[in-house]
């Protein structure tokens, strides 16, 4: 099975080249939060017991997830792009003890700095219908708010608030940062600041060859 995973702060553009490479990687895209939005959505038991910490920054626990994650992977035997996972040490302890000695695992690290990321994120908007991501400032809609693909009023997540913005960057500071060295053995560091048509191409060249 092969594993790519998407690590970087909030804003770091995870999001973004998790759609293109699942193109043309041929991997489906686990997105965390996009599992964690839907339930919140559609009211479900899950969603009533995360909707706080998700709108509020703070990291949902690591048993939640992991069941989540576990879930998909049994679906998904032929390969995974991980857009959101793992953020922890245990949580990546335990992909780690999931996963075979003949798995293939590289970590994706998108180099962020914090000003690049409070000033993409409070530009971010995103399609509630078909999820599509789009950025006032650097890729905007072709019609004002409305979604290049199905017209949908696009909206602002509850989470692009600038005091939401910056707890969540102090999270991954303190939770998800030490990961890079956790996984020093697997790491490709990509600078994540650059335009997305550049950081694209560099991944592009590494997962999709051909
Ligand atoms: P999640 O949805 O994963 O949010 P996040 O990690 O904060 O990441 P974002 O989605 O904000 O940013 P991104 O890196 O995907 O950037 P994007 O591509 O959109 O998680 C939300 C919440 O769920 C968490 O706070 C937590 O509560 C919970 N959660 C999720 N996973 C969890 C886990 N494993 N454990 C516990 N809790 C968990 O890009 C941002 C903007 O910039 C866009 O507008 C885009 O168009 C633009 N852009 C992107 N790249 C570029 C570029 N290179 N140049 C110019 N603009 C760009």
């Amino acid at each position: 099975m092969r594993i790519e995973i998407l690590l970087g702060p909030p804003g770091a553009g995870k999001g973004t080249m998790a759609a293109y490479l699942s193109r043309c990687a041929g991997l489906s895209v686990f997105v965390t939060g996009d599992v964690l939005r839907q339930a919140i959505s559609s009211g479900s038991e899950l969603g009533q017991r995360v909707k706080v910490d998700v709108e509020q920054g703070r990291l949902v626990d690591d048993e939640t997830i992991l069941n989540l994650v576990k879930k998909f992977l049994t679906e998904h035997s032929e390969g995974v792009i991980f857009d959101g996972f793992p953020r922890t040490l245990r949580q990546a302890e335990d992909l780690r003890a999931i996963l075979d000695p003949a798995d293939e695992l590289r970590v994706i690290h998108l180099d962020t700095s914090a000003e690049t990321v409070v000033a993409r994120l409070s530009a971010r908007r995103m399609c509630p219908q078909c999820g599509r991501i789009y950025n006032l400032r650097f890729k905007p809609p072709l019609t004002d708010e409305l979604c290049d693909e199905c017209n949908t009023r696009l909206i602002q997540r509850k989470d692009d608030t600038e005091v939401v913005i910056k707890e969540r960057y102090r999270i991954y500071l303190k939770e998800t940062a030490p990961l890079v060295g956790y996984f020093a053995d697997v790491l490709m560091k990509v600078d994540g600041n650059a335009p997305a048509d550049v950081v694209f191409r560099e991944l592009k060249e590494e997962l999709c060859p051909g």
